[in-house]
């Protein structure tokens, strides 16, 4: 039996049900979710549904665990390794969706778009100015990116496009040059990275190493102006110390796709200054999340033969 939390998107999972179910939905943690977990040989799960190590004890005939999404910070990892449990997650097929969605909010941060759009729409605009909304130029600047895997590297490959200077920091250490396509660029240790990036742009995923990797010390140490943006994992950043220094005039803007407890955000971001604030949309194409889905099913077919 396969249990899952949401039909997804596109009819994959109904496939799989035909193929390999039979398939049950229930939401996470509800009592139809409890009841049917002893007897799931597979679970598919969304990024927000955090499993425990005490529930995969539970799932007595378990044998794969899928997660519609890239990242499994949410998986108890170890517990699943422990009984050889299969995870399955969608790697390769976000890696454009979520490289764009950085790049918008990087372009939407830096050229004031939400402020430019309010102001259109609040009947308010008086016709073209100057001065008006100065934004911040990036081509000639450097871009500092953490994370030199697939998204990393296409985000790297649009900033490049931008004419701006690429440099990496991987949490695997320092290595030869990375080579993204059109060109490459140096793998840095973290202080020199921050130290040189007007724009920095998390691709890492969350784990131990990266959890709290940006805090008040580390944001100190970006040039004053520096734009930060987020598409991987929100407990990467410390947020009270990006806010603060939002506030202080130390960072020029702060984009974000994600949060440490999403979607409950700290409310402080609400009066943030020069943000840019997205509800987790990195992978939200139609052809991503169909192509995700896919992979994930495809994935626990494999797993359950
Ligand atoms: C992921 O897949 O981990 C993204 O955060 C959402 O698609």
């Amino acid at each position: 039996m396969i249990l899952a939390t949401s039909a997804l998107v596109g009819d994959a999972l109904a496939q799989l049900g035909i193929t390999h179910g039979p398939l049950v939905h229930a939401p996470f943690r509800s009592d139809a979710w409890n009841a049917h977990l002893p007897q799931a040989e597979a679970l598919i799960l969304l990024l927000s549904e955090r499993l425990s190590p005490a529930e995969v004890e539970m799932a007595r005939a378990l044998k794969a665990v899928g997660t519609f999404s890239v990242g499994m910070d949410h998986l108890p990892q170890d517990a699943l390794r422990a009984r050889n449990i299969a995870m399955v997650n969608t790697p390769g097929v976000l890696t454009d969706a979520t490289a764009d969605c950085a790049l918008a909010l990087l372009l939407g941060v830096s050229r004031r778009l939400r402020e430019g759009e309010a102001l259109v729409r609040s009947g308010q605009w008086k016709g073209w100015e100057p001065d008006q909304l100065l934004g911040t130029g990036l081509s000639g600047k450097t871009c500092g990116i953490l994370g030199a895997g697939a998204i990393g590297q296409a985000f790297a490959r649009r900033v490049w496009a931008l004419g701006m200077h690429v440099v990496f920091w991987d949490r695997a250490g320092l290595g030869g040059d990375v080579s993204f396509g059109p060109d490459s660029a140096p793998r840095l240790p973290l202080p020199e990275l921050l130290s040189r990036s007007a724009v920095l742009s998390l691709h890492c995923p969350l784990t131990p190493e990266t959890a709290g990797l940006l805090n008040a010390e580390t944001l100190r140490t970006l040039p004053r102006g520096a734009i930060v943006i987020n598409t991987a994992r929100g407990g990467i950043l410390d947020e009270p110390a990006l806010i603060q220094a939002l506030h202080d005039g130390h960072l020029g803007g702060v984009g974000l796709d994600v949060y440490a407890q999403e979607p409950h955000l700290d409310p402080r971001w609400m009066q943030a200054p020069r943000t840019m604030l997205l509800p987790h949309l990195g992978s939200a194409t139609v052809e991503t999340r169909q192509a995700m889905a896919q992979l994930l099913c495809d994935g626990i077919r494999k797993a359950l033969r």
